[in-house]
């Protein structure tokens, strides 16, 4: 594995999940053999992959045992749980909503927070890229992630922007890195839904930089992102021409960089 990469802003609604399918999908696009995990129970990611939605599972053993859930349960190899997309390249290890259990679950195991990594050690000749779309919370699953991952992307958006919630983050990878992960870098902000031309964004741009280094891609606002989510495509399938597309492209190009 060349890099496990976390998308994490304990906010809800910044673009974590678009930017983590499309990330993950514009790797394999590249030819990196990709796994993208779906943390959040909310399952949005998964979502987008329909080819194997244990969302649509009715019954909740069947979505534990088909899901990341079982990962954080059992630990071991993700290996059966990962579903085959209609990419060549891009695995998903699917959500399902008993994530939502696994805080509890993981509360006052002296492990607890190492669950993911060990799966993912199982698992790590077989891919290039991992990125992992955390829940909008700083619980036992984003943890994991940080102590599973090598780099840290913070999506951002400028409408919900907040200095507390950026330092709420540096913090958590301060506390990672000291007791758990020092290999763990903070690897960028990117701004989501962005219009230059607001004084807002003009006015929170010089207050980022000093904490985040930004990644020179910003994403658009575009009604084409609903659009596609709704037909259960990325971008780079429903509308491969349009501005949102590009700057994910730009977005996977600067990530690729960075070895
Ligand atoms: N660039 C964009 N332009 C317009 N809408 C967007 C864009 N990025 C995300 N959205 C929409 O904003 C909402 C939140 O995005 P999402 O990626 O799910 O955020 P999070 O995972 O952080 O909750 C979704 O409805 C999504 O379709
Ligand atoms: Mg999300």
């Amino acid at each position: 594995m060349k890099q496990v990469l976390c998308i994490a802003n304990q906010k809800g609604g910044v673009g974590k999940t678009t930017t983590a399918v499309h990330l993950a999908y514009g790797l394999a696009l590249k030819g990196e053999r990709v796994i993208l995990l779906d943390l959040d129970a909310q399952g949005n990611a998964t979502s987008v992959f329909p080819e194997g939605n244990s969302h649509s599972v009715s019954n909740l053993e069947e979505g534990r045992e088909k899901s990341l859930y079982r990962i954080f349960r059992d630990g071991g190899n993700p290996r059966d749980v990962l579903i085959s997309t209609r990419i060549s390249g891009l695995k998903l290890g699917p959500s399902h909503s008993s994530l939502a259990e696994v805080d509890v679950m993981l509360a006052g195991k002296i492990d607890g927070f190492f669950h993911l990594r060990d799966s993912l050690e199982t698992i790590k000749e077989d891919f290039d890229y991992a990125v992992i779309d955390c829940p909008p919370s700083l619980s036992m699953i984003t943890l994991n992630a940080f102590v599973a991952s090598t780099g840290l992307l913070v999506p951002l958006q400028v409408s919900k922007f907040s200095l507390d919630g950026i330092e709420a983050i540096l913090e958590a990878h301060k506390n990672t890195v000291k007791r758990f992960n020092p290999s763990l870098k903070v690897l960028g902000a990117i701004l989501t839904m962005f219009n230059p031309r607001t004084t807002l964004s003009q006015t929170l741009e010089p207050m980022i930089e000093p904490y985040l280094k930004l990644f020179t891609s910003r994403i658009p606002p575009s009604v084409s992102v609903e659009e596609a989510h709704m037909m259960k495509q990325t971008l780079f399938e429903y509308q491969p021409k349009g501005k949102a597309a590009k700057s994910y492209q730009g977005f996977v190009e600067e990530v690729l960089a960075l070895g």
